[in-house]
């Protein structure tokens, strides 16, 4: 199988273990349950769980309990981008093709499908203790579904994704330095990808070091895509990316290409994401697929 074939089938596979996690559409919360799973399922490109499952491996994981995980960090996402078109956000009105989710349900709702996503998130999250089974080394096992559960709740927290979108809301209509604008990529974009390949990385039983190490390679990779998605913003088309183009300016958002222009844009996106692949190549270990995914998902 080449790369393409291979990365369509596990987005179809994270794809599964997230459906296997959303909420059954019944009871009088009926509709902020198809709220959310109208948003969840529409289709993303599902990376940061194909990430964390191949950090996992890279590490020497092969169990299922990585699969909570998985799910629990799309729904994070995807609360997030509920959130992120409000309104009183980036008021967008199409996203992976479709309306967005207060486009269709109204913006209460929307509000209550993100909060409930969020929440949802660590329930399934939480079912991986309930999957380590008889092992004889119970205790570590334990001790690192706890540890990954911290992360991803630190990482999509006020020191991570949500302290990035705080930035980036109070910067809209403002002209920005560079070392704010980091600031905003490395924790809106930068935190949820660090989130997936250290949370893949704990489970498998990487060690302090090797977490640090991934963390740096994810908050690379984080920041290549949010300038990569920034150019794209300028030169796609809603078509294309399913979601409307010159949102940012439209926002009046200092971005890198608004600070540095298209063309250092794109040098900076290249270096960043070399010195990832860089980070990636000092382990001793080899995920053939990793490596050519955070290649194909900058360019
Ligand atoms: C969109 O993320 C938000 C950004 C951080 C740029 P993705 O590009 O991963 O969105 P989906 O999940 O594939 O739609
Ligand atoms: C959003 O950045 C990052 C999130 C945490 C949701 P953008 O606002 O640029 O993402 P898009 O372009 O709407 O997907
Ligand atoms: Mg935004
Ligand atoms: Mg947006
Ligand atoms: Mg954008």
């Amino acid at each position: 199988m080449n790369f393409k074939e291979t990365l369509a089938e596990k987005t179809v596979h994270a794809e599964d273990v997230l459906t296997k996690y959303l909420p059954e559409e019944k009871g009088y919360q009926k509709k902020v349950i198809e709220s959310m799973n109208y948003s969840a399922l529409a289709g993303g490109k599902r990376l940061r769980p194909i990430l964390m499952e191949e950090s996992f491996r890279l590490f020497g994981g092969n169990s299922a309990i990585v699969e909570p995980f998985m799910a629990a960090l799309e729904m994070i996402h995807n609360y997030s981008l509920v959130h992120d078109d409000l309104p009183a956000m980036d008021n967008d009105e199409y996203r992976r093709g479709r309306k967005t989710t207060w486009n269709v349900y109204g913006e209460g709702m929307a509000v209550l499908a993100g909060d409930a996503l969020l929440n949802k998130a660590f329930e399934t999250a939480a079912e991986a203790f309930s999957m380590i089974g008889e092992a004889a080394d119970i205790a570590a096992r334990y001790a690192a579904v706890a540890k990954a559960l911290q992360i991803l709740a630190n990482k999509a927290g006020i020191y991570g994704m949500i302290g990035g979108q705080v930035v980036d809301v109070q910067s809209s209509g403002h002209a920005i330095d560079q070392d704010r604008l980091d600031f905003i990529y490395e924790l809106k974009t930068g935190a949820l990808l660090e989130a997936a390949m250290m949370v893949g990385a704990v489970l498998a039983g990487a060690s302090e070091k090797e977490v640090s190490v991934i963390e740096k390679v994810a908050s690379d990779v984080g920041i290549a895509f949010q300038i990569r998605d920034d150019i794209l913003d300028v030169t796609s088309t809603l078509e294309e990316l399913g979601k409307p183009i010159h949102s940012d300016d439209k926002n009046e958002k200092t971005t890198y290409v608004t600070l540095k222009g298209l063309k250092q844009a794109e040098k900076d996106v290249e270096e960043i994401s070399a010195r990832a692949i860089e980070g990636l190549a000092s382990l001793p270990y080899k995920n053939v697929f990793l490596t050519e995914l955070i290649k194909s998902l900058v360019y």
